[in-house]
């Protein structure tokens, strides 16, 4: 078997053509929707991240301003950034560009942004919203993936899937978006014994741990459909997700690529988000 390409460059294509459509309407009744992005430091990933939120913004009409501070601003003066952004009603979406530096508590920061804002879903009133399957926003990478399950019309009810990966902006959301699909689902990690016997019984796997190979074709049930949310170099220097894509592509069902999977899926969900958010 070779498994179908869930191309993530198309659904985001997609996704931000709606998008545009409603940020049109939205404007013609007299209201932009807002974005503002805030990079502390100069983290050279980051920095490319974030000019690619700032340029897909813009690309279907959303007002986005990117707020860049020095790599030493204190505490005090980013919490001060973020409530002036709470206060700011042309913004009405919040985005602090993770990881801070070490000096900055995130919690802290994350906490700071009003919630009705937090269009990343990393406050924890919007963590516990989707916990208890109350509307919030939901973190764009998991929320991105489970719309490229979506997109193949896979009825997750009963089905096992499996969650590589416990951080709070993919693996534990990620986890909750399936429960709330009815899937069975099993989170893996670091201390997992058994990964491998594990994701054999799986019919869906997430890939989200951020090292190369994690899953390799001897841990996919035939037909599985495999989501790689990693994005790694390997030695040559060449992007590549957490899933040995040539091998697992002739066990699988559906994957997805890296680059142009989960990862253009996570900017078109953001700016799902701030469209929400402007029209609270
Ligand atoms: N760093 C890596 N991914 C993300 C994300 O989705 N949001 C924020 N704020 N920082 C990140």
């Amino acid at each position: 078997m070779t498994a179908k390409l869930i191309d993530g460059n198309a659904l985001a294509a997609q996704i931000k053509l709606e998008v545009t459509q409603q940020v049109i309407a939205l404007k013609a009744k007299g209201m932009t929707p807002g974005l503002a992005v805030v990079l502390v430091g100069e983290d050279p990933a980051s920095q490319v991240y974030v000019s690619h939120k700032v340029k897909d913004s813009e690309q279907v009409g959303i007002y986005s301003v990117l707020e860049r501070m020095a790599a030493d601003t204190t505490e005090a003066t980013l919490l001060a950034k973020v409530e002036a952004l709470n206060n700011d009603p042309a913004i009405h979406g919040i985005l602090v560009q993770m990881p801070l530096p070490k000096h900055i508590d995130s919690q802290k920061v994350i906490s700071a942004i009003n919630p009705a804002k937090d269009v990343d879903g990393f406050h924890v009133a919007n963590a516990g919203a989707l916990a208890v399957g109350l509307p919030g926003f939901w973190p764009c990478t998991p929320y991105g993936a489970m719309k490229m399950i979506e997109s193949i019309g896979l009825n997750l009810r009963g089905k096992h899937a499996v969650v590589i990966g416990r951080s709070n902006i993919v693996g534990k959301p990620m986890a909750q978006m399936l429960l709330n699909q009815s899937a069975t689902v099993t989170i893996c990690h670091s201390a997992t014994v058994n990964l491998k016997e594990i994701c054999l019984t799986a019919d869906v796997i997430v890939a989200a741990v951020g090292k190369q190979n994690v899953v390799t074709a001897d841990m996919v049930k035939a037909g599985a459909v495999v989501i790689d949310v990693g994005m790694n170099r390997n030695a040559a220097g060449k992007l590549c997700g957490d899933v040995d894509f040539d091998a697992v592509r002739a066990v699988a069902g559906y994957i997805t690529p890296v680059p142009g999977g989960v990862g253009p899926m996570t900017r078109a969900l953001l700016l799902v988000n701030t469209l929400k958010a402007a029209c609270a």
